[in-house]
């Protein structure tokens, strides 16, 4: 029976046995790496004249027309520039803001002939000939709107940066509601929506994102602004009727 000392020398043996095989192993496998880094090294030396590659050319600005809380403006912009940074950068109107820039938060919601929009996912050269509403245009002749009012009185934002974005959806949002549009959360499709519930607002404000947590207190100046209107629209049925 071999003792202990014989299979480790048996053992050391083999190891210095094996030490060439391995040490072929090692140099046949750095010269092939060598032999396939080779073409491309050489390609790298061959020709140092070679032109760089080329890189996509800007497409120059052309005269883009906005018609923006009823003003002109003519702006020089390259088409892929949005219409949220044609707003910011370039018309100066700063009101409304940039959080995601990918359609994620709402806070860029601008109306687009009265329907909203996320202006961050939409080029300014798709709306030519449209009229845009910024929250900067919801005033009139210096008088807040409705929706604006609430937001106050309920105190309906914190730091204000999702502010422009809620409001416009809100002033979109009253119009569709009076429209009849529904929702995923409308009961029965077929018929109009007869009430603005907190289920409705929430649903149709789902867009709008607020860091802050202030949806309790905007989801409540939405529903008084409704009420309000609603109160309105019945005096003026009211008006209407008694002046017949
Ligand atoms: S900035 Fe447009 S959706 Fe967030
Ligand atoms: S008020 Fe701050 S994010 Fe909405």
């Amino acid at each position: 029976m071999a003792t202990r000392n014989e299979c480790q020398d048996s053992g050391d043996e083999a190891a210095v046995l094996r030490q060439p095989s391995r040490r072929r192993f090692l140099q046949s496998a750095a010269a092939a790496a060598t032999v396939g880094a080779a073409p491309h090294l050489h390609a790298q030396t061959q020709n140092p004249a070679a032109p760089p590659a080329r890189t996509p050319e800007a497409v120059p600005p052309r005269p883009v027309a906005l018609n923006v809380n009823g003003r002109a403006y003519a702006l020089q912009l390259e088409p892929r520039v949005t219409l949220l940074d044609a707003l910011r950068e370039y018309a100066g109107l700063m009101g409304t803001k940039k959080g995601c820039d990918r359609g994620q938060c709402g806070a860029c919601t601008v109306l687009a002939n009265g329907r909203r929009i996320n202006s961050c996912l939409t080029l300014a050269v798709m709306h030519e000939g449209e009229t845009i509403t910024t929250v900067e245009g919801l005033a009139s002749n210096g008088a807040l709107s409705p929706i604006q009012r609430a937001f106050i009185e309920h105190d309906a934002f914190q730091c204000g940066y999702c502010t422009p974005g809620q409001l416009c959806s809100a002033t979109a949002l009253l119009d569709e509601f009076r429209n009849g549009t529904a929702s995923v959360v409308t009961a029965d499709v077929r018929r109009r929506p007869i009430k603005l519930s907190d289920d409705e607002i929430r649903e149709r404000m789902s867009g709008n994102i607020c860091r802050c947590g202030a949806y309790a207190n905007i989801v409540a100046a939405i529903r008084a602004t409704h009420k309000g209107g609603a109160q309105n629209a019945s005096v003026d049925a009211v008006t209407n009727r008694d002046n017949a």
